[in-house]
């Protein structure tokens, strides 16, 4: 099937459209043509994947990875850096064209190697992933969006001596390595292996069977404890960027409360500037961490609570002033959408990694808040996955 390729959607996948019927089609560009097989079709659109180009865009390049024909991690490796920025840009104003008139993506300065977690599949003694919407398993000796204490364990892989299951990499500001594993086998790593990384910690099927469940990990000029299934921040220059515009919002007065708050990457530093913070968070070890993090750098304004946001959000006795909110990429829920309108807190800061959920949480927080600034922050360099932070504040009437 040819398909001529019309824009882009917010998922950076190329739009075109068969018979009026809208096609997403991944790694094409705007102004291409492409010949494409359908990989997905129900009845309002079809997914397609390039099988060739047939008119290409002169902002086509060839891609640093030597996955990419399969590897559908990255949508933008096919163009330009610049490109990507732009394109993922205009995504943005397109889908909040509503809203804004202008939107800008602070560029990450490190668009390669800047992932400090990458989860793969281990098969037949290789590690790699599946192709999307396929049973094809394709090995892989590196990643280039991974950090090269990460590609370094990967090189490695054959020392593991494991066959079948799961395999994540984490790594830290000192290129110490968290590996949490998931198989039914038993394992026999190679010495060598621990004689070559900075293993710190191995986790199997949520069992600690060496050193350690986490490691330390420094950002802001603080020093966090990350338990191994803990969130922590994967890009650690495009993450300080955004707590320092945080910040640049926060007084001295303000009693702020940091939903969805992990291990406390956003709570500790607004708590060196505000009056006091409360964390809400649903893994408990991301909690306890929390705690131990507060007391590690020193500061005493800050309490983390234990649970669901939606569970917790209207029993805490004070009155906040400003409300930082990060949620996964399902975006907020119901109850926290009608907590926030409820209470009419005077500003939110509004973390997205996932710009669908947060149109739509936003089309109800509109009843009571304008948005005053929308920035975005290429924290997933080369995916289609954008970081947005979007400030609101209460209507006056
Ligand atoms: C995008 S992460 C942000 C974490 C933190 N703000 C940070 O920057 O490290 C989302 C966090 O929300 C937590 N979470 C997910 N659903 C939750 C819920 N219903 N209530 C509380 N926390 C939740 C996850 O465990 C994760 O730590």
């Amino acid at each position: 099937m040819e398909l001529e390729i019309i824009d882009i959607d917010e998922l950076g996948r190329g739009l075109a459209k068969n018979d009026g019927k809208v096609c997403f089609i991944n790694k094409a560009l705007p102004n291409e043509i492409v010949k494409s097989k359908v990989v997905v079709n129900n009845k309002k659109y079809m997914e397609c994947k390039v099988v060739e180009i047939i008119k290409k865009s002169n902002k086509r390049i060839n891609s640093f990875c030597p996955y990419s024909n399969n590897c559908d991690g990255c949508s933008f490796d096919i163009t330009t850096y610049e490109n990507s920025l732009k394109l993922k840009e205009q995504a943005i104003i397109e889908s909040f064209k509503n809203d804004i008139s202008f939107f800008k993506i602070e560029s990450n300065p490190k668009h390669v190697g800047y992932r400090n977690k990458i989860s793969l599949k281990v098969l037949n003694e290789q590690i790699g992933y599946y192709e999307e919407n396929t049973h094809n398993f394709i090995s892989i000796k590196s990643c280039s969006l991974a950090k090269e204490s990460i590609n370094n364990i990967i090189k490695d892989f054959n020392l593991f001596k494991f066959k079948e299951g799961m395999l994540t990499i984490r790594s830290n500001y000192n290129d110490e390595i968290l590996l949490i594993i998931d198989t039914l086998e038993d394992l026999n790593i190679a010495k060598e292996l621990f004689l070559k990384h900075k293993i710190v910690g191995i986790i199997k099927n949520n069992q600690v069977i060496y050193q350690d469940s986490f490691f330390y990990e420094r950002r802001n000029g603080l020093l966090y404890k990350v338990s191994y299934d803990a969130f922590f921040q994967i890009n650690e220059l495009v993450s300080e960027k955004i707590v320092k515009d945080i910040i640049k919002n926060l007084t001295n007065n303000d009693v702020v409360l940091d939903l969805y708050c992990g291990v406390g990457y956003f709570s500790l530093p607004m708590s060196l500037k505000v009056k006091e913070v409360v964390g809400i968070e649903v893994v408990k070890n991301a909690v306890v961490n929390a705690t131990l993090n507060k007391k590690l750098n020193n500061i005493s304004n800050v309490n983390f609570i234990l649970g669901k946001v939606e569970d917790k959000i209207d029993k805490i006795p004070l009155k906040f002033t400003k409300v930082l909110v990060d949620p996964p990429r399902s975006g907020l829920d119901k109850k926290t959408i009608n907590f926030l309108l409820e209470k009419e807190i005077p500003m939110i800061l509004y973390v997205s990694c996932n710009p669908k959920t947060l149109k739509n949480n936003l089309s109800k927080l509109k009843s009571k808040y304008k948005i005053i600034d929308f920035k975005g922050y290429d924290m997933f360099s080369y995916t289609k996955h954008i970081e947005c932070l979007c400030i609101l504040s209460l209507k006056e009437w």
